[in-house]
């Protein structure tokens, strides 16, 4: 089979849910005795998602669900395998995957399960969906990968206004109509603890620096590794793409969506793998990576789905048009593990995802002021042993989090109201 021959296996539509409630950091750095400039530029967040109680990895996933499966006029029965990557799953044996599965109405001849790896688990769900697909034992149907979290961390730490909740879902087909996602992927792994949730604990631990280095680290080594495979495809024919055109290895790319705990860790990324490939100036971030930013600053990290939310915001805010253009991804997970990998913007794809109006979604969460924000993490600490609320705080529309009866979680239907 030539290069041009290989079937593409890709994202054919994007869902995003965020929590309604959100804190400008602004009000945050006043309330901590901080510099707004530390949080704004320092860490290049404007803002951070809060969920309400009624909110929970589950309610976030379904939501996301829901909208990528309408925005690309899916039929749930035509899902096959259905992954929900999280590291705040809300049960240590049943899978987030199986309330979106019944949320969703999915079919019961669906594949359905949970990964975790930190901030990695929706990558290797993807990755994992994209060879089921190019193996063929996809008999036809199409994989949803879900990444939903909701990042918590102590007030009063340094991790604080690095938080966020959120979730985003991929539908992933043969015939992909946002992006065709490329086989060569480089990968890297390390044990390391950088950062990581004690099951004790609903808050995560980190050594804040360290974790910085760590993902520095682990995007070189998946970077070379992709590199490397890429210039040996190319030295034997193997791939049509010419590089001579380009100065540096990552010109290849009119963009490169990254992991975003914070806006200027992927900034800091940037400069790192322009440094590996010789560009000490880096002066390609706006047009490479600030696109990709617009709504990882407002809504903070959301873990699994964070690098999902930059290819978000790159389809529908980059003025350019991407149509045939490749773009690079990295996704990392600390502990850690790592990967780079490459695809193609079909034509089309950034006036699908416009149409979607995540921007406006993003703008009407309502601003909290700081003691209801901090009331509400404190409750969230025992949300689990709130007793089951029979009124819906959020409205009848979407799935929302009751509380717990005999050991139960249980969910509003959306269906049902
Ligand atoms: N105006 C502008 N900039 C300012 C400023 C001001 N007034 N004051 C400080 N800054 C800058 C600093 O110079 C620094 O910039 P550089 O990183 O470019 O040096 C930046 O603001 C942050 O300042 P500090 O390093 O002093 O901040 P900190 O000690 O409070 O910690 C942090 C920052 C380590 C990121 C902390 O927020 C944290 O622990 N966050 C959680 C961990 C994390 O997100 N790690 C990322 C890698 S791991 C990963 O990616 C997995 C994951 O999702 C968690």
């Amino acid at each position: 089979m030539t290069h041009a021959d290989k079937p593409q296996v890709g994202l054919d539509a994007l869902g995003i849910a965020v929590p309604s409630l959100t804190l400008e950091l602004t009000k945050l750095a006043a309330a901590r005795g901080v510099e707004p400039g530390k949080f704004l530029d320092g860490l290049g967040v404007t803002r951070m998602s809060i969920p309400p109680l009624d909110e929970d990895t589950v309610t976030l996933a379904a939501r996301a669900g829901k909208q990528a499966l309408e925005q690309g006029g899916i039929d749930p029965n035509d899902i096959g395998l259905l992954v929900v990557g999280t590291e705040t799953a809300v049960d240590h044996s049943k899978p987030v995957a199986s309330y979106v599965q019944g949320l969703l109405g999915l079919s019961k001849a669906c594949r359905v399960f949970e990964t975790k790896h930190a901030c990695y688990g929706a990558t290797a769900g993807l990755q994992n969906a994209l060879d089921w697909i190019r193996a063929g034992s996809n008999d036809g149907k199409k994989a949803l990968v879900i990444g939903a979290d909701i990042a918590r961390y102590g007030l009063k730490t340094p991790g604080e206004p690095t938080q966020g909740a959120g979730a985003v879902a991929m539908v992933l087909s043969e015939a992909p109509r946002l992006v065709a996602f490329d086989r060569m992927v480089g990968t890297y792994a390390n044990d390391v603890l950088d950062f990581w949730r004690p099951l004790y604990s609903k808050d995560a631990v980190v050594d804040g620096h360290y974790s910085v280095g760590c993902y520095l680290d682990a995007l070189e080594g998946a970077y070379r590794a992709y590199r490397e495979k890429a210039e040996r495809a190319s030295a034997t024919g193997a791939t049509a793409t010419s590089d001579a055109k380009h100065a540096f290895f990552s010109d290849r790319f009119a963009a490169i969506a990254y992991h975003v705990p914070y806006g200027k860790m992927a900034t800091k990324a940037h400069r790192h793998l322009r440094g590996i490939d010789g560009d000490s100036a880096a002066t390609t971030y706006a047009e490479q990576v600030a696109p990709s930013l617009v709504y990882p600053r407002q809504v903070g990290n959301i873990y699994t789905g964070s690098l999902y939310l930059a290819l978000a915001s790159l389809l529908a805010e980059d003025p350019r048009d991407l149509a045939g253009q490749s773009i690079g991804m990295f996704s990392y997970g600390s502990g850690s593990c790592a990967e780079f990998w490459s695809g193609t913007v079909q034509l089309g794809a950034q006036a699908r995802v416009r149409s979607s109006g995540w921007a406006k979604l993003i703008e009407s969460q309502r601003r909290l002021e700081m003691p209801e924000y901090e009331e509400i993490l404190n409750a969230r600490e025992a949300i689990d042993n709130r007793p089951h609320q029979p009124h819906v705080e959020g409205g009848g529309a979407e799935a929302r989090y009751l509380g717990v009866q005999e050991h139960r979680r249980m969910y509003s239907s959306p269906t049902s109201g």
